[in-house]
Protein backbone atom coordinates (compact mmCIF):
# COMPACT_ATOMS: atom_id res chain seq x y z
CA UNK A 1 0.00 0.00 0.00
CA UNK A 2 1.55 3.27 -1.03
CA UNK A 3 1.34 5.84 1.54
CA UNK A 4 -1.18 8.64 1.36
CA UNK A 5 -0.91 12.39 2.03
CA UNK A 6 -3.78 14.59 2.62
CA UNK A 7 -3.13 18.21 1.43
CA UNK A 8 -4.53 21.63 2.53
CA UNK A 9 -6.89 20.57 5.40
CA UNK A 10 -8.11 21.88 8.32
CA UNK A 11 -7.31 19.25 10.62
CA UNK A 12 -9.32 18.25 14.03
CA UNK A 13 -6.23 16.39 15.63
CA UNK A 14 -7.51 16.37 19.04
CA UNK A 15 -4.13 15.91 20.68
CA UNK A 16 -3.73 16.10 23.88
CA UNK A 17 -3.01 14.66 26.95
CA UNK A 18 -4.29 11.02 27.06
CA UNK A 19 -7.52 10.07 29.40
CA UNK A 20 -10.94 10.77 28.99
CA UNK A 21 -11.46 14.28 28.14
CA UNK A 22 -13.50 16.33 30.94
CA UNK A 23 -15.60 19.49 31.09
CA UNK A 24 -13.54 22.47 29.16
CA UNK A 25 -10.85 19.93 27.76
CA UNK A 26 -14.40 17.99 25.89
CA UNK A 27 -13.97 21.65 23.47
CA UNK A 28 -10.21 21.29 22.76
CA UNK A 29 -10.14 20.14 19.35
CA UNK A 30 -6.32 20.71 18.61
CA UNK A 31 -7.15 22.14 15.56
CA UNK A 32 -4.58 22.89 12.31
CA UNK A 33 -6.17 25.22 10.17
CA UNK A 34 -4.04 24.36 6.62
CA UNK A 35 -1.76 21.53 6.94
CA UNK A 36 -1.32 18.42 6.32
CA UNK A 37 -1.41 14.29 7.45
CA UNK A 38 0.81 11.47 6.17
CA UNK A 39 -0.28 7.79 6.41
CA UNK A 40 1.74 5.20 6.07
CA UNK A 41 1.69 1.20 7.23
CA UNK A 42 -2.21 1.73 8.08
CA UNK A 43 -0.68 4.69 10.55
CA UNK A 44 -0.39 8.17 10.91
CA UNK A 45 2.65 9.00 9.73
CA UNK A 46 3.36 13.03 10.33
CA UNK A 47 1.00 15.68 10.98
CA UNK A 48 1.74 19.32 10.81
CA UNK A 49 1.28 22.79 8.61
CA UNK A 50 3.48 21.06 5.98
CA UNK A 51 4.97 17.57 6.23
CA UNK A 52 8.23 15.53 4.48
CA UNK A 53 6.75 12.84 1.95
CA UNK A 54 8.22 10.82 -1.28
CA UNK A 55 7.49 10.94 -4.37
CA UNK A 56 5.20 8.02 -4.15
CA UNK A 57 2.79 9.12 -2.25
CA UNK A 58 -0.74 9.48 -3.28
CA UNK A 59 -2.00 12.79 -2.36
CA UNK A 60 -5.96 13.49 -1.51
CA UNK A 61 -6.10 17.36 -2.00
CA UNK A 62 -9.13 18.20 1.04
CA UNK A 63 -9.69 21.65 -0.23
CA UNK A 64 -10.06 23.47 2.70
CA UNK A 65 -12.27 20.54 3.72
CA UNK A 66 -12.33 19.10 7.41
CA UNK A 67 -9.89 16.28 8.06
CA UNK A 68 -10.66 14.15 11.69
CA UNK A 69 -10.62 11.22 13.54
CA UNK A 70 -13.29 8.47 12.26
CA UNK A 71 -16.46 7.91 14.36
CA UNK A 72 -16.54 5.74 17.63
CA UNK A 73 -20.03 4.71 17.94
CA UNK A 74 -19.73 3.38 21.58
CA UNK A 75 -23.25 1.29 21.51
CA UNK A 76 -25.40 0.11 19.03
CA UNK A 77 -27.75 -2.87 18.58
CA UNK A 78 -27.12 -3.57 14.96
CA UNK A 79 -27.51 -7.29 15.01
CA UNK A 80 -31.21 -7.83 13.79
CA UNK A 81 -33.10 -9.46 11.98
CA UNK A 82 -37.08 -8.35 11.03
CA UNK A 83 -38.48 -5.13 11.56
CA UNK A 84 -41.06 -3.49 14.10
CA UNK A 85 -42.92 -1.33 11.59
CA UNK A 86 -46.61 -2.63 12.91
CA UNK A 87 -45.40 -1.52 16.25
CA UNK A 88 -43.92 2.18 15.46
CA UNK A 89 -47.88 2.28 14.06
CA UNK A 90 -48.97 1.42 17.46
CA UNK A 91 -46.28 3.84 19.07
CA UNK A 92 -47.67 6.88 16.74
CA UNK A 93 -50.76 6.43 18.10
CA UNK A 94 -50.00 6.84 21.21
CA UNK A 95 -49.23 3.77 22.52
CA UNK A 96 -45.76 3.71 24.75
CA UNK A 97 -42.22 1.34 24.40
CA UNK A 98 -42.87 -0.17 27.91
CA UNK A 99 -46.36 -1.04 27.27
CA UNK A 100 -45.49 -2.95 23.96
CA UNK A 101 -42.52 -4.50 25.78
CA UNK A 102 -44.66 -5.39 28.63
CA UNK A 103 -47.44 -7.34 26.50
CA UNK A 104 -44.73 -9.33 24.96
CA UNK A 105 -43.65 -7.15 21.92
CA UNK A 106 -41.17 -4.83 21.66
CA UNK A 107 -37.20 -6.49 22.13
CA UNK A 108 -39.61 -9.64 22.27
CA UNK A 109 -40.84 -9.15 18.43
CA UNK A 110 -37.00 -9.19 17.15
CA UNK A 111 -36.21 -11.91 19.53
CA UNK A 112 -38.57 -14.05 17.95
CA UNK A 113 -36.96 -12.78 14.66
CA UNK A 114 -33.50 -12.88 15.68
CA UNK A 115 -33.88 -17.10 16.93
CA UNK A 116 -35.95 -17.78 13.35
CA UNK A 117 -32.81 -16.36 11.24
CA UNK A 118 -30.00 -18.66 11.06
CA UNK A 119 -26.17 -17.07 11.90
CA UNK A 120 -25.58 -16.87 8.35
CA UNK A 121 -28.24 -14.62 7.48
CA UNK A 122 -27.88 -12.43 11.21
CA UNK A 123 -24.32 -11.65 9.55
CA UNK A 124 -25.29 -11.13 6.03
CA UNK A 125 -28.07 -8.05 7.76
CA UNK A 126 -25.30 -6.89 10.46
CA UNK A 127 -23.06 -6.89 7.55
CA UNK A 128 -25.64 -4.40 5.31
CA UNK A 129 -25.81 -2.66 8.61
CA UNK A 130 -21.54 -2.17 8.68
CA UNK A 131 -21.83 -0.69 5.24
CA UNK A 132 -24.26 2.20 6.05
CA UNK A 133 -21.97 3.07 9.27
CA UNK A 134 -18.60 2.87 7.08
CA UNK A 135 -20.35 5.28 4.58
CA UNK A 136 -21.24 7.65 7.44
CA UNK A 137 -17.88 7.72 8.58
CA UNK A 138 -18.21 5.35 11.73
CA UNK A 139 -14.56 3.40 11.50
CA UNK A 140 -15.58 1.59 14.93
CA UNK A 141 -18.62 0.31 16.24
CA UNK A 142 -19.74 -1.31 19.49
CA UNK A 143 -22.59 -3.76 18.25
CA UNK A 144 -24.41 -5.64 21.09
CA UNK A 145 -26.18 -9.06 21.36
CA UNK A 146 -29.23 -9.48 23.33
CA UNK A 147 -31.91 -10.60 20.93
CA UNK A 148 -31.24 -14.12 21.99
CA UNK A 149 -32.58 -14.29 25.28
CA UNK A 150 -31.38 -18.03 25.66
CA UNK A 151 -27.93 -18.94 25.70
CA UNK A 152 -27.86 -21.07 21.82
CA UNK A 153 -29.34 -17.45 20.64
CA UNK A 154 -27.16 -15.48 22.34
CA UNK A 155 -24.22 -17.20 21.15
CA UNK A 156 -25.56 -17.68 17.73
CA UNK A 157 -25.87 -13.72 17.57
CA UNK A 158 -21.99 -13.01 18.89
CA UNK A 159 -20.71 -15.71 16.65
CA UNK A 160 -23.00 -13.48 13.86
CA UNK A 161 -21.32 -10.36 14.89
CA UNK A 162 -17.69 -11.74 14.78
CA UNK A 163 -17.84 -13.24 11.57
CA UNK A 164 -19.63 -9.80 9.74
CA UNK A 165 -16.30 -7.81 11.76
CA UNK A 166 -13.86 -10.36 10.10
CA UNK A 167 -14.41 -8.81 6.30
CA UNK A 168 -15.69 -5.00 7.41
CA UNK A 169 -12.30 -2.56 7.37
CA UNK A 170 -13.25 -1.13 10.32
CA UNK A 171 -13.29 -2.39 13.99
CA UNK A 172 -16.55 -3.96 15.49
CA UNK A 173 -16.48 -4.65 19.32
CA UNK A 174 -18.67 -7.26 20.16
CA UNK A 175 -20.68 -6.64 23.86
CA UNK A 176 -22.76 -9.98 25.45
CA UNK A 177 -25.84 -8.06 26.57
CA UNK A 178 -27.25 -10.58 28.52
CA UNK A 179 -29.44 -8.85 30.93
CA UNK A 180 -31.63 -7.30 27.77
CA UNK A 181 -35.33 -8.59 28.87
CA UNK A 182 -36.94 -11.29 31.19
CA UNK A 183 -39.04 -14.46 29.46
CA UNK A 184 -41.29 -15.45 32.32
CA UNK A 185 -40.19 -15.14 36.03
CA UNK A 186 -37.41 -12.57 36.36
CA UNK A 187 -35.99 -14.25 39.52
CA UNK A 188 -35.95 -17.69 37.96
CA UNK A 189 -34.39 -15.94 34.27
CA UNK A 190 -32.00 -14.51 35.98
CA UNK A 191 -30.64 -16.75 37.52
CA UNK A 192 -30.22 -19.14 34.63
CA UNK A 193 -28.57 -16.00 32.53
CA UNK A 194 -25.91 -15.30 35.83
CA UNK A 195 -25.34 -19.08 36.44
CA UNK A 196 -25.25 -20.59 33.38
CA UNK A 197 -25.55 -18.36 30.10
CA UNK A 198 -22.76 -15.78 31.35
CA UNK A 199 -20.33 -19.34 31.74
CA UNK A 200 -21.09 -20.39 28.56
CA UNK A 201 -20.59 -17.06 26.83
CA UNK A 202 -17.12 -16.30 28.90
CA UNK A 203 -16.03 -19.80 27.06
CA UNK A 204 -16.43 -18.74 23.71
CA UNK A 205 -15.85 -14.63 24.60
CA UNK A 206 -13.15 -14.41 27.60
CA UNK A 207 -12.81 -10.41 27.34
CA UNK A 208 -16.08 -9.28 26.01
CA UNK A 209 -18.07 -6.70 28.04
CA UNK A 210 -21.58 -7.58 29.67
CA UNK A 211 -24.50 -5.62 29.42
CA UNK A 212 -27.77 -5.35 31.07
CA UNK A 213 -31.22 -3.31 30.92
CA UNK A 214 -31.84 -2.05 34.23
CA UNK A 215 -35.89 -1.14 34.11
CA UNK A 216 -39.45 -1.59 34.68
CA UNK A 217 -40.32 -4.61 32.93
CA UNK A 218 -37.07 -5.03 32.41
CA UNK A 219 -34.10 -5.89 34.80
CA UNK A 220 -34.44 -5.39 38.46
CA UNK A 221 -31.17 -3.33 40.19
CA UNK A 222 -30.93 -6.53 42.12
CA UNK A 223 -30.88 -8.87 38.95
CA UNK A 224 -28.43 -6.84 37.30
CA UNK A 225 -25.84 -6.63 40.42
CA UNK A 226 -26.39 -10.42 40.80
CA UNK A 227 -25.00 -10.73 37.25
CA UNK A 228 -22.62 -7.94 37.19
CA UNK A 229 -20.64 -8.79 40.74
CA UNK A 230 -20.27 -12.06 38.86
CA UNK A 231 -19.87 -11.05 35.85
CA UNK A 232 -17.05 -8.27 36.76
CA UNK A 233 -14.73 -11.02 38.22
CA UNK A 234 -13.63 -11.34 34.26
CA UNK A 235 -15.58 -9.17 32.28
CA UNK A 236 -16.20 -5.22 31.85
CA UNK A 237 -19.43 -4.19 32.86
CA UNK A 238 -21.95 -1.65 31.07
CA UNK A 239 -25.58 -1.16 32.11
CA UNK A 240 -28.58 0.59 30.45
CA UNK A 241 -30.00 2.23 32.86
CA UNK A 242 -32.58 5.86 33.41
CA UNK A 243 -34.22 5.58 30.16
CA UNK A 244 -37.71 5.94 31.25
CA UNK A 245 -37.13 5.51 35.16
CA UNK A 246 -34.33 6.21 38.20
CA UNK A 247 -34.21 3.09 39.95
CA UNK A 248 -30.89 3.30 41.80
CA UNK A 249 -28.45 1.47 39.14
CA UNK A 250 -26.47 4.32 38.74
CA UNK A 251 -24.70 4.06 42.38
CA UNK A 252 -24.83 0.69 42.06
CA UNK A 253 -22.74 1.15 38.53
CA UNK A 254 -20.13 3.59 39.96
CA UNK A 255 -19.78 1.08 43.11
CA UNK A 256 -19.02 -2.11 40.80
CA UNK A 257 -16.84 -0.02 38.45
CA UNK A 258 -19.02 -0.03 35.47
CA UNK A 259 -17.45 0.71 31.97
CA UNK A 260 -20.68 2.95 31.02
CA UNK A 261 -24.11 3.90 32.22
CA UNK A 262 -25.94 4.42 29.05
CA UNK A 263 -29.33 6.52 28.49
CA UNK A 264 -29.51 8.99 31.26
CA UNK A 265 -32.52 10.42 29.95
CA UNK A 266 -34.35 10.15 33.62
CA UNK A 267 -31.10 10.20 35.40
CA UNK A 268 -31.79 12.66 38.88
CA UNK A 269 -28.71 14.94 38.70
CA UNK A 270 -27.43 14.02 42.11
CA UNK A 271 -26.48 10.56 40.38
CA UNK A 272 -25.43 12.92 37.01
CA UNK A 273 -23.02 14.34 40.09
CA UNK A 274 -21.84 11.12 41.35
CA UNK A 275 -21.22 9.73 37.85
CA UNK A 276 -19.49 13.05 36.72
CA UNK A 277 -17.08 12.47 39.89
CA UNK A 278 -16.45 8.53 38.51
CA UNK A 279 -14.18 6.83 36.60
CA UNK A 280 -17.35 5.24 34.83
CA UNK A 281 -18.41 7.10 30.99
CA UNK A 282 -21.78 8.26 30.55
CA UNK A 283 -23.34 7.28 27.25
CA UNK A 284 -26.02 9.46 25.69
CA UNK A 285 -28.67 8.22 23.03
CA UNK A 286 -30.16 11.10 21.64
CA UNK A 287 -31.55 8.96 18.46
CA UNK A 288 -33.98 7.16 21.71
CA UNK A 289 -35.70 10.53 22.44
CA UNK A 290 -36.02 11.79 19.08
CA UNK A 291 -37.54 7.97 17.83
CA UNK A 292 -39.81 7.58 21.33
CA UNK A 293 -40.76 10.54 23.34
CA UNK A 294 -38.20 13.39 23.23
CA UNK A 295 -36.99 12.87 26.62
CA UNK A 296 -33.19 13.91 26.53
CA UNK A 297 -30.34 13.13 28.93
CA UNK A 298 -28.85 16.45 30.30
CA UNK A 299 -25.55 16.05 28.84
CA UNK A 300 -24.63 19.94 29.31
CA UNK A 301 -25.19 19.77 33.21
CA UNK A 302 -23.07 16.28 33.69
CA UNK A 303 -19.95 17.71 31.13
CA UNK A 304 -20.40 21.40 33.09
CA UNK A 305 -19.78 18.50 36.71
CA UNK A 306 -16.48 17.40 35.15
CA UNK A 307 -18.16 14.01 33.52
CA UNK A 308 -16.68 11.43 31.05
CA UNK A 309 -19.15 11.84 28.26
CA UNK A 310 -19.80 9.81 25.04
CA UNK A 311 -22.24 9.92 22.61
CA UNK A 312 -23.56 7.36 20.39
CA UNK A 313 -26.12 6.31 17.95
CA UNK A 314 -27.75 2.98 19.52
CA UNK A 315 -28.58 1.78 16.34
CA UNK A 316 -31.80 -0.74 16.34
CA UNK A 317 -34.96 -1.71 15.13
CA UNK A 318 -37.37 -0.04 18.39
CA UNK A 319 -36.01 2.63 19.92
CA UNK A 320 -33.49 4.37 17.51
CA UNK A 321 -33.39 3.21 13.96
CA UNK A 322 -30.26 5.42 12.86
CA UNK A 323 -26.55 4.43 12.08
CA UNK A 324 -25.49 8.18 11.61
CA UNK A 325 -23.40 9.88 14.10
CA UNK A 326 -23.72 13.24 12.47
CA UNK A 327 -27.20 12.69 12.83
CA UNK A 328 -26.85 11.61 16.59
CA UNK A 329 -24.44 15.14 16.98
CA UNK A 330 -26.91 17.38 15.31
CA UNK A 331 -29.34 15.61 17.74
CA UNK A 332 -27.12 16.24 21.00
CA UNK A 333 -26.60 19.73 20.47
CA UNK A 334 -30.00 20.70 20.23
CA UNK A 335 -31.79 18.64 22.68
CA UNK A 336 -28.63 17.44 25.25
CA UNK A 337 -27.17 20.76 26.18
CA UNK A 338 -23.72 20.05 24.08
CA UNK A 339 -21.29 22.47 22.10
CA UNK A 340 -20.59 21.25 18.51
CA UNK A 341 -16.95 20.64 19.52
CA UNK A 342 -18.16 18.75 22.85
CA UNK A 343 -20.04 16.38 20.28
CA UNK A 344 -17.00 15.80 18.06
CA UNK A 345 -15.13 14.84 20.93
CA UNK A 346 -18.10 12.74 23.11
CA UNK A 347 -18.47 10.55 18.72
CA UNK A 348 -14.30 10.07 18.72
CA UNK A 349 -11.82 10.32 21.59
CA UNK A 350 -14.15 9.36 24.55
CA UNK A 351 -15.68 6.48 23.18
CA UNK A 352 -12.54 5.33 21.73
CA UNK A 353 -11.25 4.62 25.41
CA UNK A 354 -14.23 3.97 27.16
CA UNK A 355 -14.35 0.69 24.25
CA UNK A 356 -10.67 0.22 25.45
CA UNK A 357 -8.61 2.02 22.48
CA UNK A 358 -5.55 4.27 22.68
CA UNK A 359 -4.74 3.84 19.04
CA UNK A 360 -7.54 5.79 17.78
CA UNK A 361 -9.78 8.65 18.08
CA UNK A 362 -7.09 11.57 17.91
CA UNK A 363 -4.76 12.72 14.90
CA UNK A 364 -0.90 11.95 16.00
CA UNK A 365 1.98 10.22 15.25
CA UNK A 366 1.85 6.45 15.56
CA UNK A 367 -1.88 6.35 15.99
CA UNK A 368 -4.37 3.97 13.31
CA UNK A 369 -4.93 5.88 10.95
CA UNK A 370 -9.18 5.96 10.89
CA UNK A 371 -9.41 9.11 9.52
CA UNK A 372 -12.98 10.90 7.67
CA UNK A 373 -13.14 13.67 5.17
CA UNK A 374 -16.26 16.14 5.39
CA UNK A 375 -17.95 18.06 2.69
CA UNK A 376 -17.65 20.70 4.76
CA UNK A 377 -14.87 23.12 5.79
CA UNK A 378 -16.21 24.52 9.21
CA UNK A 379 -16.87 21.39 11.84
CA UNK A 380 -19.82 23.19 13.17
CA UNK A 381 -21.76 22.37 10.32
CA UNK A 382 -21.28 19.09 11.24
CA UNK A 383 -24.03 19.37 14.25
CA UNK A 384 -25.69 22.63 12.45
CA UNK A 385 -26.69 20.43 9.23
CA UNK A 386 -29.71 17.41 9.90
CA UNK A 387 -29.86 14.82 7.14
CA UNK A 388 -27.57 14.03 4.49
CA UNK A 389 -24.51 12.30 4.85
CA UNK A 390 -21.49 15.07 5.45
CA UNK A 391 -18.79 12.38 5.20
CA UNK A 392 -17.01 12.67 1.36
CA UNK A 393 -14.00 10.15 2.64
CA UNK A 394 -13.28 7.44 4.81
CA UNK A 395 -9.85 6.10 5.45
CA UNK A 396 -9.97 2.91 7.66
CA UNK A 397 -6.23 1.30 8.75
CA UNK A 398 -4.70 3.53 6.38
CA UNK A 399 -7.14 2.30 3.09
CA UNK A 400 -9.30 4.72 1.72
CA UNK A 401 -12.51 2.76 1.74
CA UNK A 402 -14.73 5.54 0.38
CA UNK A 403 -13.77 8.13 -1.56
CA UNK A 404 -16.33 10.88 -3.00
CA UNK A 405 -20.07 11.89 -1.85
CA UNK A 406 -23.10 8.90 -1.00
O1 LIG B 1 -31.06 0.89 24.25
N1 LIG B 1 -33.45 -0.09 26.05
C1 LIG B 1 -33.08 -1.17 25.73
N2 LIG B 1 -32.47 -1.51 24.58
C2 LIG B 1 -32.49 -0.71 23.42
C3 LIG B 1 -33.75 -0.85 22.63
C4 LIG B 1 -33.80 -2.15 21.94
C5 LIG B 1 -35.06 -2.40 21.21
O2 LIG B 1 -36.09 -1.73 21.45
O3 LIG B 1 -35.01 -3.33 20.38
C6 LIG B 1 -32.18 0.72 23.77
O4 LIG B 1 -32.96 1.64 23.58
Amino acid sequence: MSPLLFRNARILTLAGPSGPRRGPALRELGIIPHGEVLIADGKIAAVGEKVEASADVEVIDAAGRVLMPGFVDCHTHACWAGDRLDEWEKKLNGVPYLEILKVGGGIHSTVHAVRDATQKQLAAALREHLGQLLRDGTTTVEVKSGYGLNTESELKMLRAIRRAASDWPGTVVPTALLGHAVEGNLDDYARMVTKEMLAEVSREFPDIAVDAFCEKEAWSVEACVRLFEKARKHHPIRVHTDQFNSLGMIPEAIRMHARSVDHLEAATKADLVALAQSQTFGVILPGTGFHTDQRFAKAGFFVDQGGALALATNYNPGSSPTYSMPFAIALAVRFCGLLPAEAIVAATLNPALLLGFTDRGTIEVGKRADLILLRHKDERQLAYEVGGNPVDVVVCGGSVVKQGPS
